[in-house]
Formats: structure tokens, sequence, C-alpha cells
């Protein structure tokens, strides 16, 4: 088995920083030999954090100068295709944060590249391996609730992400930004694609903090059919004020189950018995889902080691970006979109 997995980090944001941490903390076999952000402030810090000497405003002069086995890409979304292609096209292996890519054809041509120069291709969606969306999926599988009937999912984050997150251009959005993973893990639950989806948004709280991109939306509902004929739910708040909040709850024709919980401690105190109970709450998705990002990554590195496709790739990607690009129709045409629409 390969030991010793050589990886270059192309980002040094708050990703970059989050799986740079995982990494160097947890993934004992593999090491960051280089990182790549055009910003210097930001590399300095986290190359100064996960002490990697080797930093590169551009992913072409980190090929260049250093030797590497794979690449973790935590860019922004216009970005992804660009820099997952070109990493393959020089026999890079590619860990891509979601969502996917802007377009289906972005999506197809990721896909294609990697296929062709033979590099594994795995998608950031870090609740397929966080430890309580992997056993629902395992008890769901093995028919504990029956056949799901309904899922509903929500994601609600605390701070406003980057600007670019907000512009619907590079970004695709909310949708994008924040609910890819209800795509993929609702997708995922009910074992069925999406046959039609229907969408609202709102804006609660752009003008307070100065948003000035064109159909930027702080709220969204969608309501999904399936393929299989169940149904589904799921709901988007960020920046919301109480702190980072993901939960999904689906129902079977047997049983119900839940998983997540917005307590982020088993600590109850009470001091004050007209305050009641206090609890606290997740602050940041790094802390909700910290295992689910050290296990995807130790999985990436795995593969690499053993010469295994990673389990959740383009196809997963791929989906949640249809799934996002239905979304985002819906509100715009205030219509249902059938996915046959998106995907010819
Ligand atoms: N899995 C998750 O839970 C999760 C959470 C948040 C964000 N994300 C995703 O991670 C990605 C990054 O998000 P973020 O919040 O870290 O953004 P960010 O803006 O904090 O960081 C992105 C970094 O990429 C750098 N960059 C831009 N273009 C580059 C290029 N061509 N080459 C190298 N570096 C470049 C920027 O300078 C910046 O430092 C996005 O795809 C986002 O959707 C995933």
């Amino acid at each position: 088995m390969k030991q010793d997995i050589k990886l270059c980090m192309i980002g040094a944001g708050r990703v970059g920083k989050n799986h740079s941490r995982a990494i160097t903390r947890h993934v004992p076999a593999a090491k960051i030999v280089a990182l790549v952000d055009p910003a210097v402030e930001i590399i300095n810090e986290t190359g100064d954090e996960f002490g990697v000497e080797n930093r590169f405003d551009s992913l072409e002069q980190a090929v260049e100068k250093v030797d590497f086995d794979a690449v973790v890409i935590t860019t922004p979304t216009f970005t992804h295709k660009s820099l997952a292609c070109t990493a393959a096209n020089h026999g890079k292996h590619v860990f891509l944060e979601k969502p996917m890519a802007l377009s289906l054809e972005e999506c197809d041509e990721i896909i294609k590249t990697c296929e062709d120069n033979q590099v594994f291709l795995q998608l950031g969606f870090m609740r397929r391996f966080e430890p309580e969306f992997v056993e629902a999926a395992k008890r769901i599988q093995a028919g504990e609730i029956g056949v799901p009937m309904f899922v509903k999912s929500l994601t609600h984050g605390p701070g406003l992400p980057p600007a670019w997150a907000s512009d619907l251009k590079r970004s695709n959005g909310m949708l994008a930004e924040v609910n890819s993973h209800d795509w993929d893990a609702t997708r995922w639950l009910m074992g069925s694609d999406y046959l039609r989806v229907y969408t609202e948004v709102a804006n609660f709280k752009g003008e307070r903090f100065n948003v000035q991109t064109p159909d930027f939306y702080d709220n969204v509902l969608v309501s999904i059919k399936f393929e299989s004929g169940g149904l589904g739910t799921f709901s988007g708040i960020c920046p919301c004020e109480y702190g980072y909040d993901a939960r999904m709850e689906i129902v079977g024709d047997k049983g119900i189950l839940q998983i997540g919980e917005m307590k982020g401690q088993a600590i109850l105190t009470c001091t004050n018995r007209d305050q009641g109970l206090i609890t606290p709450i997740y602050r940041t998705w790094p802390q909700r889902f910290a295992w689910g990002y050290i296990y995807e990554l130790e999985h990436f590195v795995e593969c690499i080691q053993k010469g295994e496709q990673p389990k959740v790739g383009g196809e997963e990607g791929r989906w949640a970006v249809a799934g996002v690009l239905a979304g985002t129709r819906s509100f715009q045409e205030e219509r249902p979109v059938y996915l046959k629409e998106i995907l010819n």
C-alpha cells in the first residue's frame, strides 16, 4: 500500500484552513507539501499555522516546483472546473469541495478529464461520512423504517458567507453554497433521484448587511417530488442569528428516523428556574461536522493508497448541481421545474 500521500491544498480560506487542520492532526498517512492561494495574507496565515513551506499563487507553479499525488480544492465555485481539470491533466487525484461546479457542462468536463487521466475524483459531501448520517443510511438501507416516504432537512448557518458566495453568477447562491449538502443527503437517504422541485426565496437581511448582488436571498424553501414517488422539503437560512443548525427527519412506511439535534454539547445548566434549562448550540459548521471532515479526507487518502474509487464522486456532485439549477430556475420563473428540463 502506498504510504505518505503528498497533498497540495488549493485555497487557504475558511475551508482550506479547516481541511488543513483535519489532515495535519488526524490523517497521518497524508502530508501537505504545498499550498496554493493568490491571497498573500491568507496563504501565509494558513501556511504558518500548519507548517507548509511551499506556497504558490497558482496551481501551475506548484506542479512545476513540487511533487505531489493529489489536490484538495477549497476555492470559490467559479474556479472549480478549471482547477480540477488542470490538476487531473497533470495526473493528480482530485478532492473537490461542493458545489462541484456552476453548470452541468462544467461537471461533465471535470468527470471526463478525471476519467481520461485515470485519477480519482471525490466530492466534499462530508455528511456522507458523519457518523450519525452513516448510521442512518445503514438503517434505512436495512429496511428499519420501511420504504422512505418523506424527508425533511434543514441547514441554517450563522455567518454571512464570503462576498463571492452571495453572487448568483459566481456561486449559484445559497441553494448551492449552503444547501448543496441537503440536495445530496436527501437524494442519498431517500434512495431516489429528484423528479420535480419548487422553490421559494426571501431576502430579510441583505439590506442590513449591505449585500449588493442581484437576486440575493437569505432564506429558501424547497419542495421535492422524488422519482420514487416520495416527497421532500428542505430549508436554508444564512445568516441566521442563533447558531449552526443541520438536522434531518425521514419518515418511512414503518417508522421515523431523526438525525441530529440543535444541542451542540451534552450539557445542561439551570441556575434560574424562570429562565429554565440552558444548553449550548453548535456555533459553526467546522464544529458540527468535525468528524465528517476528518473521515472524508481520510477516505480520500485511503482510496489513493489502495487504488480504490472514492464512494462519493462526480455523479453525486452533478446531481446536486442539477438540483441547484432546477431550484434556481423555479424561484426565478415562479413555477415547479422538472429535472428533465435541466438534464436535457
Ligand atoms: N463542505 C463544507 O461544509 C463547506 C463549508 C463552506 C464552504 N464550502 C465550499 O468550499 C469552497 C471554499 O469556500 P470558503 O468558504 O473556504 O471560501 P473562502 O473565500 O473563505 O476561501 C477561498 C480561498 O480560495 C482562494 N482562491 C481563489 N481563487 C483561487 C485560485 N484560482 N487558486 C487558489 N486559490 C484561490 C481565495 O483567495 C480564498 O482564500 C467553496 O466551494 C464552498 O462552497 C464547503
